[in-house]
């Protein structure tokens, strides 16, 4: 497609028009596709082409669609787009290592994320090291040359912790090592893993990219070698792959995705400035906002400080409690990047899991809450926080 920005990527690029020339994307809902003779399927089993497909577990037309486009606005040779964010982190982990390597990856991830990496890596073989993804020190001393990929989630859920991309890819690269980011907070908005030397770029599609919170969905984004040659046999014969429908929600996502996430990120940023300060409050994390440990980093990295924040209310699991049952438009739920603005108290709910000495390590207090902004009106968001605060 042409050298066009963003938003003109995000409506048009990845299209594939039948005969009919339709105008909005068609939903190719088909498993199977039909060989005009043997010769025909014998050869396009053999290699199937650029607009040939086979099974949809390999491969359909809306989904390949939806793959060019982000592909595109990610500034990625390719990607392979799964049933859900999490079957792009397992794919693109278990795709690339095995048995024997060592994988260096950041602390503070999603709990399945880290469930991924603590309990199903180790059981086949595969050495983890776990550690604070915010330290290069310790980036340094855990890469070692037998080290085969580096993980982490850019910035991290839910205490929105910022890791140095490019110095972290620096250090993997020099010992030849293949470095995995999971994006999701970022958004594909504001973007720059490819330019600060990511290989694999992976994003919970369920996240902005839909963005109305309809459907699960995730994509694993890299060159054409690495996600045709490595991933995508991995994915197609494990049956992770994205459903046509799916996709084609993703593909009407991604063409309002910027519209909602730069709205979202105004109020995200009004409202961290409106709580900063408020007396019920330990702590307001938000990453543009010159409180947060890794302002500096963050304003480099990120043209914006996206769509989440998190607050620390004082008097713990009791007190955020009370706030959370008061609130009126926010929703107690644990999906983010969503129209509707969602609160989720991560101790209690994505991350109860982890035993009280590592939610310590990584200040997931009884307190925290993480607030996803949606497109509502902001002033009305400042206010239902503000008067559910009066309860904590
Ligand atoms: C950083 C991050 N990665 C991955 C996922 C998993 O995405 P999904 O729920 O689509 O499997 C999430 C979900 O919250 C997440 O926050």
């Amino acid at each position: 497609m042409g050298d066009w920005k963003p938003r003109t990527k995000a409506v048009h690029d990845g299209i594939r028009r039948s005969q009919y020339g339709e105008l909005s994307e068609a939903i190719f809902l088909t498993q199977g596709f039909h060989y005009a003779t043997a010769e025909d399927a014998e050869a396009r089993f053999l290699k199937a082409g650029e607009d040939e497909f086979v099974y949809a577990r390999y491969g359909n037309p809306t989904v390949r669609m939806f793959e060019d486009r982000i592909a595109a606005l990610e500034g990625c040779e390719d990607g392979f787009a799964t049933a859900s964010g999490m079957a792009a982190v397992n794919g693109a982990l278990v795709s690339l290592l095995k048995s024997g390597d060592h994988c260096v990856a950041a602390r503070a991830l999603f709990g399945s994320c880290l469930y991924i990496l603590e309990e199903i890596l180790p059981r086949y073989g595969v050495e983890v090291t776990l550690i604070d993804g915010t330290d290069l020190e310790a980036w340094k001393g855990a890469i070692r040359d037998d080290t085969s990929v580096v993980f982490f989630e850019s910035i991290s859920n839910p205490t929105l912790e910022v890791i140095d991309i490019k110095s972290v890819c620096d250090l993997a690269h020099a010992v030849g090592a293949t470095v995995v980011v999971d994006n999701v907070f970022a958004t594909p908005v504001y973007s720059k893993a490819v330019e600060l030397g990511a290989d694999i770029i992976i994003y919970s599609a369920t996240k902005h990219i839909d963005g109305q919170g309809r459907a699960l969905g995730g994509i694993i984004l890299g060159t054409q070698e690495m996600i045709r040659g490595t991933v995508e046999p991995y994915m197609k014969h494990t049956g992770g792959s994205m459903s046509p429908f799916t996709a084609w929600m993703m593909l009407k996502g991604l063409e309002t995705m910027e519209l909602r996430v730069r709205a979202q990120t105004a109020s995200a940023y009004a409202i961290a400035e409106a709580l900063e300060g408020h007396p019920k409050l330990a702590r307001v994390i938000y990453p543009h906002r010159p409180s947060h440990p890794q302002y500096d980093l963050a304003k480099t990295q990120m043209e914006e400080g996206g769509t989440i924040l998190s607050i620390d209310v004082r008097g713990g699991r009791d007190a955020a409690f009370r706030m959370l049952n008061e609130l009126e438009i926010f929703s107690i739920s644990n999906n983010l990047g969503d129209a509707k603005s969602i609160v989720t108290p991560p101790a209690a709910t994505t991350h109860q899991r982890l035993p009280q000495d590592q939610k310590d390590l990584l200040g997931i207090t009884p307190g925290l809450i993480r607030i996803s902004v949606g497109l509502e009106d902001t002033s009305d968001l400042i206010a239902d926080l503000t008067a559910a605060l009066e309860a904590a």
